[in-house]
């Protein structure tokens, strides 16, 4: 939540800093602004998006060496010009940017206003800021030492970078619970809340800590904690490429990422999966595999479509390992007194490896002493860095708000490392293991040929886009595809969507249905076959509309539903892996229909960094 970009150095800072933000905005796209030091300080903020402030400051001065700026999804305030961020201080001569939220501002306000300070926004961050000068002034310190100071007061999360009017070369940032990293250039530095602002000046980064601090020079990167004890900063290499975060040609980064799907899963498989040898490698598991063998339980946390990924991994590992395996919402688990025993697994699942709620359910459970085994798509991400172990989906950049490679990304890893314990742990016939094995390999090849027939799911989604709610079910494996597809439409077409067990929709959803509501059954060939088709004939008989999502080869519910798109024959652990795909298309198309822009609807942001 929030985008942050900062440049200092011989180059135009604007150029830099704005481009920044235009990758950046799958953060938050409430309002943007830039605050740019060259003869004091110039502010430009508005409400809306990257390009509306771009408009809007076209013939102003925009020459500087240095900048930052900020592209915001609200907390603290409504989208507006005066709560767009970078806010300045009191003084007129700090400016700063921040993602996060500061918890204890209400007091700090209080005490300011006392003081006699006015405060023109709504915002926690104004709050911050001003608490960080009036330290300065009354310390007679430099911007440094008050910054330290001032976050010793501070409970929440926040990465801030600030500017200050008499130091027109510096940024002093800092982090606690939100991402921030530095792209160490030849004489310039580069700060952005990922590393997409930077890729094109430099491949060398440091990934800030929480507690640290950095003074930020062309020439030079110091790096404290906030006892002010110097820390040398770590230079890691990006292994990315600026191609992988634009278009490619496609119209939206969701179409892109639905469509890159066959090489993502591949990538994931590659060097892990051979199917013709009989193996797994995965050296996260490997290192842990004693802990998988003789876990009592794995806890799975996550949020989103991640928690959709664990809910089927949950099916898998206990069909497959025999071990108990329960999924938590993390927001729900960080504030329960979860119990967790010795010989418990922490299995934390996440996109960005960035979300505050499933890094803090990880802090509780470590405090419990539980082995943490994190499944983070970005590399370097704080999840990834405070795990025991993990495995990598390697989906690339998902730019899109709506989660669709990093998911099968997940699948796929999830299932392989279930195969992987339950060969260790001789809970797998030979056979099947292979026969899984096989399946997998061949997943990448199986959802292209899905993609070929996407514009039949065009089709569907023209019929149905004027609907105003949605069913979606599907039973066994294909329940937390239901969720999913539920999901994906909710947010990328505003249609309100429920997920359910197909079986459990005679408890109550079975009362929505009339003669307009489209309910999508994803019911591939398993061994819930028979039962599902009950089920549609249920809907049927109450006039429903049904799309069902089938095998190839069915030739029992074409004959009994409105529409159905086939997939190809697999197994009924893999299936959900080719099911998904279809929803994620489904939405897509109905999303673009209605007009919403699809890679950016509205309230969402990608990365939930606020809990
Ligand atoms: O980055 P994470 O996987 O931790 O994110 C979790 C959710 O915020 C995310 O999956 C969200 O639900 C997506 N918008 C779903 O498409």
């Amino acid at each position: 939540m929030c985008g942050i970009v900062g440049y200092t150095g011989p180059k135009e800072a604007y150029p830099i800093v704005i481009t920044g933000l235009k990758r950046l905005e799958y953060r938050g796209y409430d309002s943007t602004g830039v605050a740019l030091l060259n003869d004091g300080l110039k502010v430009y903020k508005k409400k809306g998006r990257v390009a509306d402030l771009e408009e809007a400051i076209i013939g102003k001065d925009l020459h500087a060496h240095t900048g930052i700026g900020h592209t915001r999804w609200a907390t603290h305030g409504e989208p507006s010009d005066t709560n767009a961020h970078p806010h300045t201080s009191a003084s007129g001569k700090l400016a700063m940017i921040h993602n996060g939220i500061i918890e204890n501002y209400a007091q700090l306000k209080k005490e300011l206003t006392k003081k006699g300070y006015v405060f023109t926004s709504e915002t926690d961050t104004e709050v911050l800021l001003n608490f960080i000068e009036d330290i300065k002034e009354n310390n007679q310190c430099d911007l440094e030492e008050a910054v330290r100071v001032a976050l010793k007061r501070v409970t929440g999360a926040y990465v801030i970078l600030l500017l200050d009017a008499e130091h027109p070369d510096t940024i002093i940032a800092a982090r606690k619970g939100s991402p921030l990293v530095i792209g160490v250039g030849k004489g310039e530095h580069f700060l952005g809340s990922d590393a997409s602002p930077m890729l094109e000046y430099t491949k060398e980064v440091v990934y800030v800590n929480d507690y640290e601090l950095a003074i930020v020079r062309p020439n030079e990167l110091i790096l404290k904690n906030l006892g002010n004890e110097k820390i040398t900063p770590f230079v890691t290499k990006l292994d990315m490429e600026l191609a992988e975060i634009e278009k490619g040609g496609y119209d939206h980064f969701m179409l892109k990422e639905i469509f890159e799907q066959p090489s993502t899963i591949h990538d994931c498989l590659r060097g892990r999966l051979d199917a013709t040898a009989g193996t797994i490698t995965m050296s996260g598991i490997e290192s842990n595999m004693e802990h998988f063998k003789n876990a009592n339980r794995i806890i799975m946390v996550a949020c989103g479509t991640s928690w959709h990924a664990a809910l089927l991994a949950e099916y898998i590992i206990e069909e497959l390992c025999r071990i108990p395996v329960e999924v938590e919402y993390a927001s729900e688990f960080r504030y329960r007194n979860p119990i967790i025993n010795k010989g418990d697994i922490i299995v934390a699942i996440s996109q960005s490896g960035e979300t505050a709620d499933t890094l803090v359910a990880i802090e509780r459970a470590k405090e419990h002493g539980a082995i943490i085994f994190g499944i983070v798509n970005v590399v370097g991400s704080s999840i990834a860095r405070i795990s025991n172990g993990g495995a990598y989906t390697h989906a690339g950049p998902e730019i899109g708000v709506a989660s669709t490679k990093a998911f099968t990304g997940q699948l796929a890893v999830l299932t392989m490392m279930a195969l992987k314990i339950a060969k260790e742990k001789g809970t797998i016939s030979e056979e099947r293991y292979s026969n899984l094995l096989f399946e997998l390999e061949a997943v990448p090849e199986k959802v292209s040929a899905i993609l070929k027939n996407a514009e039949a799911l065009k089709t569907i989604a023209l019929k149905y886009q004027g609907a105003s709610d949605a069913l979606f079910l599907g039973r066994g494996y294909n329940f937390p595809i239901a969720l999913e597809g539920a999901l994906k439409l909710k947010e990328i077409s505003y249609i309100h969507a429920e997920g359910y067990p197909a079986a459990e929709m005679k408890h109550g959803p079975i009362a929505l249905v009339d003669d307009k509501l489209p309910v999508v059954f994803i019911a591939t060939k398993d061994s819930y076959h028979e039962k599902i088709v009950s089920n549609i004939q249920e809907i049927k008989a109450r006039k429903g509309k049904v799309i069902a999502i089938i095998t190839e080869g069915d030739d029992i519910i074409p004959g009994m539903a409105d529409d159905v798109f086939f997939v190809p024959v697999a197994d009924e652990i893999i299936a959900p892996m080719l099911s998904t795909i279809p929803m994620q298309l489904l939405s897509y198309y109905t999303g673009i229909a209605k007009g919403v822009d699809v890679d950016k609807p509205r309230n969402l942001a990608k990365s939930v960094t606020v809990e």
